[in-house]
C-alpha cells in the first residue's frame, strides 16, 4: 500500500532508564546516527519514557536518564533537523492508540511474551506467586511499542535479538486491527545488524549495568582513564607475546579502530605490548572519537533548557503525523461524531466508504508537503513546501473542517488552485468535512 516514492521509515526507540555507556555507543548510537544519514531513508528516534516507567519507579532517575540520553546522540551527532527526535511522553496520540491496539490484542499472545514469562519462571522458581511483582504494565509493554511503531508506520525497526519477538507482536496486532478495521496500520520488520560490534565490559563479559562492568560514555576524562585501566587482563609481563582471542582490551579497541589499525594493534600485542602502553593506546583511541562530542555533551546537560526546545520541536514535527493518522484510526473504529456514523451506517463498516485522503510527507529540500489524493489516487490538491510540520498539519485541518471554504485563506500555501475550485476538488473536500474528519 505505500506508494514507490515512499522513503524507507526507520524507527527506534531508547528506554530511558539508565546513563549511557561506551557499549550504547558502539551498538546502537554510533550505527543509528550513521545510518539516519543515508539518502532515502526518513528515521524517526525516540526516548521510550512510558516504558521507562515500566522498570522505573524514581522520578528523578527518569527525568536524569531521558536529559542524559537525549543529549548523548545529540552529541553524537543526530540532527534533529534531519530526523525526527522525539519523547514519547509528548505524544498523547501513542497511548491513545496503545487503547485501540490494546482492544484487538489476545491476552494470550502477551502470555507469550519473554520478559513477561521470565518474570513468573522467576517466581515460580523462587516459590512465590507466579504475578508476584508483575505490573500490568510489563504485561502490556509489548502493545505500547506496537503503538510506538505502527503510529509512524515504521518500515523498519532496528533492535537487537532481544527485541525481535515485540516486533512480532506488533506485526500481529497491525495484522489484528487491519482485519477488522481496514489495511490501515503497517507491519514493520526488525532490521538487526550483526556487523554492530557487542562490546565486551571491564571484566570480559558483555557490557551492561546490570553486570556493573560498563565504561562511561561521557563521563570526565580522568573516569574514562580510570574505568579503562581497570579492564581486565591476564598476568602476562611487558614482553610476553599476548593474545587478542578472548581479550576485552582488544575487542574495545576493535569497535574503534580500521582493520589496518586492529591489525597494527593485533601485532602489537604478538610483539609483546605490555598492558599499561596497550590500555594507554586504547584510551587515546576512544577519547579521538569521544572527546569532541564531550564538549557537547556537557553544554547541553548544563543546559537543559535547550534539550528540551529540541524535543518540543520533534514533539511537533511528530505529532503533525500522529494526529491526522490518529484520527483516521478513531473514525474507522467507530470513535467519530455522530453525524458521520449515521452517515456510515449504510455500509457494511465505516472504511469500506473510501475517502478522498491527505497525504503528509518531508521532501529533500527539508520542506514539509502535503497532498490531496482522491480515492482513485488522482491529485486533487498539492501544497508548496511550508516550513513548519505544524503549519502544514494545520492548514490540512483547516480544509477537513472548513472544506472548500478554506481555500483563499491557505493560497500562499498551495499550488494556483482555480477560483472557482474544480468540481472534484470541492467535492472531495465536502466529503471529508461530512465525514467529519476535522482535526
Ligand atoms: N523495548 C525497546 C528496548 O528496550 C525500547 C523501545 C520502546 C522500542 N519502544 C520501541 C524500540 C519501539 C523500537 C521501537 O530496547
Amino acid at each position: 500500500m505505500t506508494a514507490p516514492a515512499t522513503p524507507r521509515r526507520v524507527l527506534t526507540g531508547i528506554t530511558t532508564s539508565g546513563t549511557p555507556h561506551l557499549g550504547n555507543y558502539v551498538g546502537a548510537i554510533r550505527p543509528a546516527v550513521r545510518a539516519s544519514r543515508q539518502p532515502g531513508v526518513q528515521s524517526f528516534y525516540f526516548l521510550a519514557d512510558y516504558h521507562a516507567l515500566i522498570k522505573c519507579d524514581d522520578p528523578t532517575r527518569v527525568q536524569r536518564s531521558t536529559l542524559e540520553i537525549a543529549a548523548s546522540w545529540l552529541a553524537a551527532g543526530l540532527d534533529p533537523q534531519h530526523v525526527t527526535f522525539y519523547r514519547q511522553s509528548d505524544i498523547p496520540e501513542i497511548p491513545e492508540l496503545t487503547w485501540l491496539l490494546t482492544c484487538v490484542t489476545g491476552k494470550g499472545l502477551l502470555n507469550r511474551a519473554h520478559a513477561y514469562k521470565a518474570m513468573l519462571d522467576k517466581n515460580a522458581a523462587a516459590g512465590l506467586d507466579p504475578d508476584s511483582d508483575v505490573t500490568a504494565g510489563l504485561f502490556m509493554y509489548p502493545v505500547l511499542m506496537a503503538a510506538d511503531i505502527l503510529m509512524f508506520k515504521a518500515h523498519q525497526v532496528p533492535v537487537g535479538r532481544d527485541q525481535i519477538q515485540h516486533i512480532e507482536m506488533a506485526r500481529d496486532i497491525a495484522a489484528s486491527y487491519n482485519h477488522l478495521y481496514g489495511e490501515l496500520l503497517v507491519p514493520p520488520e526488525a532490521l538487526i545488524d550483526d556487523s554492530v560490534a557487542l562490546l565486551p565490559g571491564l571484566d570480559g563479559r558483555k557490557m551492561s549495568k546490570s553486570y556493573d562492568n560498563v565504561i562511561a560514555l561521557f563521563g570526565p576524562r580522568e573516569q574514562l582513564r580510570q574505568q579503562i585501566m581497570g579492564i581486565v587482563t591476564d598476568s602476562r609481563a611487558p614482553g610476553e607475546p599476548k593474545d587478542t582471542e578472548g581479550s576485552a582490551l582488544y575487542a574495545i579497541y576493535r569497535a574503534f579502530v580500521d582493520d589496518a589499525e586492529a591489525t597494527a594493534f593485533a601485532q602489537a600485542f604478538a610483539d609483546g605490548i605490555g598492558w599499561g602502553e596497550a590500555k594507554q593506546q586504547l584510551l587515546a583511541r576512544i577519547e579521538q572519537e569521544i572527546g569532541p562530542m564531550r564538549a557537547r555533551y556537557e553544554h547541553l546537560m548544563a543546559n537543559p533548557q535547550e534539550v528540551e526546545a529540541i524535543l518540543q520541536a520533534g514533539a511537533s514535527k511528530a505529532r503533525a503525523l500522529a494526529a491526522p493518522f490518529m484520527h483516521t484510526l478513531r473514525q474507522a473504529v467507530g470513535l467519530r461524531p455522530l453525524h458521520a456514523a449515521r452517515q456510515a451506517a449504510g455500509a457494511k463498516s465505516a472504511q469500506k466508504v473510501a475517502l478522498p485522503s491527505f497525504k503528509q510527507y518531508r521532501e529533500a529540500d527539508g520542506l514539509f508537503y502535503f497532498k490531496l489524493l482522491d480515492t482513485d489516487g488522482a491529485l486533487l490538491l498539492q501544497s508548496l513546501g511550508i516550513a513548519s510540520p505544524r503549519e502544514a498539519g494545520q492548514a490540512i485541518g483547516r480544509l477537513q473542517a472548513e472544506g472548500a471554504a478554506a481555500l483563499a485563506a491557505l493560497r500562499p500555501l498551495l499550488q494556483p488552485v482555480a477560483n472557482p475550485a474544480p468540481e472534484a476538488l470541492q467535492q472531495a473536500l465536502e466529503r471529508l468535512r461530512e465525514a467529519g474528519t476535522s482535526v
